[in-house]
């Protein structure tokens, strides 16, 4: 039996920064944001409303479009790079507000591919029949652990969260498969370095801004291009699939170049691909859902539709997944 989404949710904070106002306290400009991301604006969550808030505000619409009660729920896998703490998990605690204490959470740390690896890790615990309902979260304030001086990161990065119930199919809905990969070695492209017990928080670790996000953004570029190509066309062939099979793409939102460059890739027009990340920017883990669940409710995205989700983040992560809504 497959594994299905059985309801979406998404929520973004109020607060809209567009590049205009960043350009006010940077040394940046609308044009060079456009051009070289595709960015417009990004929302920004209040200090007081933690990634746990925006999980929590996408889950209960996932619950409630899945037309389930929170207590049918039996695991939370959150997906997030800026948990509200190291630990306790952002997924406990996201249980804990949904009023779900005892049931298993966990959180995910792969980068931007933390939604597509946890949906595929639901896939497997599903699969063994012993749970009914799998709430899979992927959430985000990185605007709290970008650094406001650095114009190279500052202008890329959102706040939101977008969540699904996945449960198993009754119809012929699910997921088809799935291709996921890492390589640690490449792991300092795209980093935080302090924070950890590598380099904890102190005096000189702030000063040199290390509790920041790193990031050597135009090799990151090409290899996303690369790796998100590689990965969807292996996944695709191991299904017995091409492209032109696909209603749609739901690619990570970190770059309508990058998004571009994989549609050339992968014979795909842009209006088969869904794009927000004028509206969204960056929100790493939550950018595919969140796109996900915006499509659907715009009508784009239909029942029996046939969908390649991929993703590249830090890790570095990589990771393709085909199924059917
Ligand atoms: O989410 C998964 C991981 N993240 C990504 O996938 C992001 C991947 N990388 C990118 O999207 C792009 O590399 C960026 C948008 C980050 C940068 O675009 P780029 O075309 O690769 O620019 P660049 O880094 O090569 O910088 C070009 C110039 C530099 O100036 P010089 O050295 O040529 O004088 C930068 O200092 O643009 C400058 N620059 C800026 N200028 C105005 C960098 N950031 C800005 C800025 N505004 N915000």
């Amino acid at each position: 039996m497959k594994v299905a989404i059985k309801g979406m949710g998404f929520y973004v904070p109020e607060e809209v920064v567009t590049n205009f106002d960043l350009e006010k306290i940077l040394d940046t400009s609308d044009a060079w944001i456009v051009e070289r991301t595709g960015i417009r604006e990004r929302r920004r969550a209040k200090d007081t409303e933690l990634t746990s808030d925006l999980a929590v505000n996408a889950s209960k619409m996932a619950i409630k479009n899945a037309g389930i009660d929170p207590t049918d729920i039996d695991f939370i896998i959150c997906a997030t790079a800026s948990p509200d703490y190291l630990f306790p998990s952002t997924g406990c605690i996201v249980g804990t507000k949904l009023g779900l204490g005892g049931v298993p959470a966990v959180d995910i740390a792969a980068g931007c591919t933390g939604f597509i690896y946890a949906l595929s890790i639901a896939h497997g615990l599903l699969a063994t029949g012993n749970l009914k309902n799998v709430l899979v979260v992927g959430a985000e304030e990185l605007f709290k652990i970008v650094d406001p001086e650095d114009r190279s990161t500052y202008v890329l990065f959102g706040d939101g969260a977008g969540a699904a119930i996945l449960g198993l199919s009754e119809d012929d809905s699910g997921i088809l498969g799935w291709e996921l990969r890492a390589d640690g070695g490449y792991g300092e492209l795209l980093m935080l370095p302090a924070r950890g017990v590598a380099l904890p928080l102190n005096q000189e670790t702030i000063e040199k801004k290390l509790h920041y996000v790193k990031m050597k953004g135009n090799e990151i570029f090409k290899l996303a291009v690369r790796c998100m190509g590689d990965v969807s066309l292996s996944l695709l062939k191991k299904l017995g699939m091409n492209s032109s099979q696909l209603d749609w793409i739901v690619p990570h939102q970190a770059n309508i170049r990058i998004i571009q460059a994989l549609a050339k890739r992968l014979d795909v027009p842009m209006e088969r691909v869904i794009v927000n990340v004028d509206k969204y920017g960056n929100t790493s883990a939550a950018s595919i859902p969140i796109a996900i669940c915006e499509a659907i409710e715009e009508g784009k995205i239909k029942k029996g539709d046939v969908v390649l989700l991929v993703a590249f983040g830090a890790g570095l992560t990589w990771g393709a997944m085909v199924l059917r809504i």
